[in-house]
């Protein structure tokens, strides 16, 4: 499908490998690690990521009762881990972000708690066969296999943290900021130049953390609705996307990270026209990583024909600075064709 004029321009102007030294262009992201393959924001998960060519890693950062930071998506483990089992008792109900949830939350655990627990896969439709078999992670582990990867590829891979709800963890006393601050220090990854972003989809937290640290910030988007910190202001994620939220986002992020369908529409499963995202947040200096990209026929767009190296080529073309994907080995092998100008229908 991709005979389009923009395609054709875009590879006119020819693709180059990164130079040397610096980071790859446009990022692969290993979402989750490879989350498509193994049980998300598991340790063998984020190596399998590596492995496969990711730039960065990605961490979900959330807290526990005792404190400690630990990668999941969410501080609801129902889903991902055998904590139904192991801890049922522990379900209840709370609100978040303004939405009631029941579930098992991080925060009700000691880390010694959950480290007695195993990880799942969410979704039905991948493989089931490492259940019970990894651990959650906590960040200094993640820290610590970044540093041996590191060591053992010559690689610099990077981190790319996701603060999870973090006013809700600041009202029940467990800010994530200052642990994640303290901990990438630690490892001498606070400043700027490190290969860090972190990432949020609320807004003061970020500008708290452009006001107490030097490294890169990442506006995180979704389609609809406003940030959980914002409820009550005129402030929407639809109000970012214009040229003068996105001269706001400018303020104190480096980038954003929004929806891939802000950039390629999808209606009654087809793919639209893309819209301007892209060249605005470029106008106003911003990076652009949207998420996810998935190589499941349950996830992938029809237009795309079952090919998702497809779907990678027409955002590269488009113009994005990185890719979340649950596949990074797909991310990688089509941004390799896109460096060698390997495109079908060119
Ligand atoms: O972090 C951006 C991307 O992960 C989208 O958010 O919900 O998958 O963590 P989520
Ligand atoms: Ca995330």
């Amino acid at each position: 499908m991709f005979t389009s004029a923009l395609l054709a321009f875009s590879l006119l102007l020819g693709q180059l490998p990164p130079v040397p030294g610096k980071e790859p262009h446009p990022l692969v992201i290993g979402h989750r690690g490879a989350s498509g393959q193994l049980p998300e924001h598991t340790l063998e998960a984020y190596e399998r990521a590596i492995e496969q060519g990711a730039d960065y890693i990605e961490p979900d950062l959330v807290v526990t009762k005792d404190g400690h930071l630990v990668a999941r998506h969410e501080n609801e483990i129902g889903g991902t881990t055998d904590v139904a089992i192991r801890f049922p008792k522990r379900e209840r109900t709370q609100l978040i972000d303004g939405q009631e949830m029941k579930g098992f939350f991080t925060e009700d655990f000691t880390l010694e708690e959950l480290r007695s627990l195993r990880a799942r896969q969410r979704l039905s439709f991948r493989s089931q066969a490492y259940n019970g078999k990894y651990a959650i992670p906590t960040f200094e582990e993640v820290l610590a296999l970044v540093e041996r990867k590191n060591r053992e590829t010559g690689r610099q891979i990077g981190l790319y943290i996701e603060t999870k709800h973090p006013t809700h963890f600041q009202k029940i006393g467990l800010p994530i900021e200052p642990r994640l601050l303290a901990a990438l220090k630690e490892h001498q990854l606070d400043k700027a130049g490190a290969p860090v972003y972190i990432q949020s989809f609320e807004v003061s937290n970020l500008q708290w953390l452009k006001r107490h640290s030097e490294l890169r910030l990442i506006q995180l988007i979704e389609d609809v609705g406003q940030p959980a910190d914002q409820i009550g202001t005129k402030l929407s994620y639809a109000s970012m996307i214009t040229p003068a939220g996105l001269q706001q986002v400018a303020t104190y992020a480096v980038g954003i990270g929004p929806y891939k369908r802000l950039i390629v529409p999808e209606h009654d499963g087809r793919l639209q026209a893309p819209t301007h995202l892209i060249e605005n947040a470029h106008a106003a200096g911003l990076l652009v990583h949207p998420w996810t990209f998935r190589t499941d026929k349950e996830y992938l767009a029809e237009d795309y024909e079952g090919n998702p190296e497809e779907e990678y080529l027409q955002f590269f073309a488009l113009g994005v600075d990185g890719v979340f994907s649950d596949f990074p080995e797909d991310a990688f092998n089509a941004r390799e064709r896109w460096y060698r100008q390997e495109i079908p229908g060119r």
